[in-house]
């Protein structure tokens, strides 16, 4: 079976955006740009990707290895010239249809490109440009149909008289082709132009020419062919996406009170009656249960929060929450943190790398790093897991239903037994057993009338 391929096109230097990267690293949600486009066109069941790279190839080439393959275009040319790079690649494999999408459109959407192909082979075209009606046109490439509606021919801004610049049917610039007639149209561009550029747009006027049938589907999402330019627009992509997820959000059931500062990822799953406060950032891989609070200030990111719970001003990464577990103010949770149901962590705690049974509570000031905490068990303020040596990290057990005094070292590895007790100030060095108390502290002395003899270090009255 033959398959299909895309060219992403990303060597463009972006000036306005006065970057030292590439534009398409530019980011919407957090994600680089490039990012999206990667994503439609896989979702559209396009696998197959290469990508131009050009401006500060080397940053895009690092960002992409492994997941798209890059070729490098060293001058800009333009867009033809762009796509020119990618004829070896095109060669080489058994690709029927071929898509070329902008790196700097983000909005562009899997199933308009998916329509747009079911349109392309229905109608039999050896290109079929995706079109969009806008209400300001100004800046794109226009597309121009005859009396009959036929589609003959892109022109660009630069090149349109005063009529066609009235068109508002747009080139969002994505396009499929049929391979053998993409390399044709290729080797058929010129650059005799006023930017003296390699136009991609102008295989359409070269192939209705030649009487190859060429068609420009326009999509129900305007949206899709969205573009950022400049930082200021680059914002103006973010509002809209963040606006639409967050509406889908609360349409489904999440309540978002007051929208500021709040910006969810596309793939987030939050359950409903799950209220989300403002400051709060929901970056990708995270899934929230049903009536949780989730903020004010909490930031989260690859976390799965169970049902119930409330996380008041938490950061966390990869990291899971059991139900009705109440975290924060001012909590941390690090990678690889299981925290269990009913859970308690309160102001300034960190957990790292551990699990945290049911029921336990871990109040204040307290450090959890790489240890296995059993249930019930309750934590004084101030307490610490000494988990790192200056070489090795290395791990505390603590049983269930043990009780850690305040300010207590547990130095790893070490165990704490169930039901145990560390005395307050302890430095636990040593296996405290099932049901013992440690007490690893000095005995206070008292010296009576010691200041007397020494003099009060103040002697003046207030
Ligand atoms: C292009 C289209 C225009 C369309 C618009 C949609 C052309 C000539 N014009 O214009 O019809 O309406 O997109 O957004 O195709 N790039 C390279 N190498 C180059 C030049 C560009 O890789 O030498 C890349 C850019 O990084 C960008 C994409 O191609 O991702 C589009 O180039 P850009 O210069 O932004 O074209 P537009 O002026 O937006
Ligand atoms: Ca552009």
């Amino acid at each position: 079976m033959n398959k299909n391929c895309a060219v992403i096109l990303a060597g463009g230097e972006g000036t306005r955006m006065h970057s030292q990267k590439p534009k398409v690293m530019a980011e919407l949600l957090f994600k680089p740009m490039i990012d999206h486009v990667l994503a439609a066109a896989r979702k559209a069941g396009v696998d197959d990707i290469c990508v131009v790279t050009g401006y500060q190839a080397p940053i895009l080439e690092a960002h992409l290895a492994g997941r798209a393959a890059t070729v490098r275009q060293t001058e800009r040319l333009g867009t033809g010239h762009a796509v020119m790079q990618a004829v070896d690649y095109l060669r080489t494999g058994d690709f029927e249809n071929v898509l070329i999408l902008n790196g700097d459109a983000p909005f562009m959407d899997s199933s308009t490109i998916a329509e747009a192909l079911a349109y392309h082979e229905r109608r039999g075209f050896v290109q079929t440009v995706i079109s969009a009606r806008i209400e300001e046109p100004y800046g794109y490439g226009r597309i121009v149909r005859d009396f009959n509606g036929d589609f003959v021919a892109i022109v660009e801004e630069a090149s349109a008289d005063k009529e066609t610049k009235k068109i508002n049917e747009i080139n969002s610039g994505a396009m499929w082709f049929k391979k053998d007639a993409l390399l044709y149209l290729l080797s058929r561009i010129t650059n005799e132009n006023s930017k003296g550029e390699y136009y991609l747009t102008d295989t359409v006027g070269i192939a209705v020419n030649e009487k190859m049938r060429v068609g420009a589907y326009t999509a129900k999402n305007a949206d899709a062919v969205l573009g950022a330019n400049t930082r200021v627009q680059l914002n103006e992509l973010n509002e809209r996406l963040r606006h639409k997820i967050l509406n889908r959000l609360m349409l489904s059931g999440v309540s978002i009170p007051c929208t500021d500062g709040v910006i969810i990822d596309n793939d987030a799953v939050i359950g409903p009656d799950t209220v989300i406060l403002p400051g709060t950032i929901i970056k990708e891989g995270c899934e929230i249960g049903e009536n949780c609070v989730i903020g004010p200030g909490t930031v989260l990111y690859k976390t799965k929060v169970a049902s119930g719970s409330t996380l008041n001003q938490v950061q966390a990464e990869e990291a899971v929450v059991g139900e009705n577990a109440r975290l924060g103010p001012f909590v941390h949770l690090r990678p690889n943190t299981v925290i269990g149901n009913s859970v308690h962590c309160g102001n300034f705690v960190e957990v790292k790398n551990s699990t945290v049974g049911d029921h336990t509570s871990v109040s204040h000031l307290t450090y959890v790093g790489d240890s296995d905490v059993g249930k019930g068990v309750n934590f004084g303020c101030g307490v610490v897991t000494v988990n790192f040596n200056g070489k090795t990290k290395n791990r505390c057990v603590i049983g269930d239903d043990a009780f850690i005094g305040c300010n207590t070292n547990l130095i790893a590895p070490v165990r704490v037994g169930d039901r145990a007790y560390t005395a307050a100030g302890s430095t636990i060095t040593e296996e405290v057993p099932d049901d013992a108390l440690a007490i690893a502290r000095n005995r206070q002395q008292n010296k009576p009338g010691w200041v007397i003899k020494r003099k009060p270090y103040r002697d003046k009255k207030y």
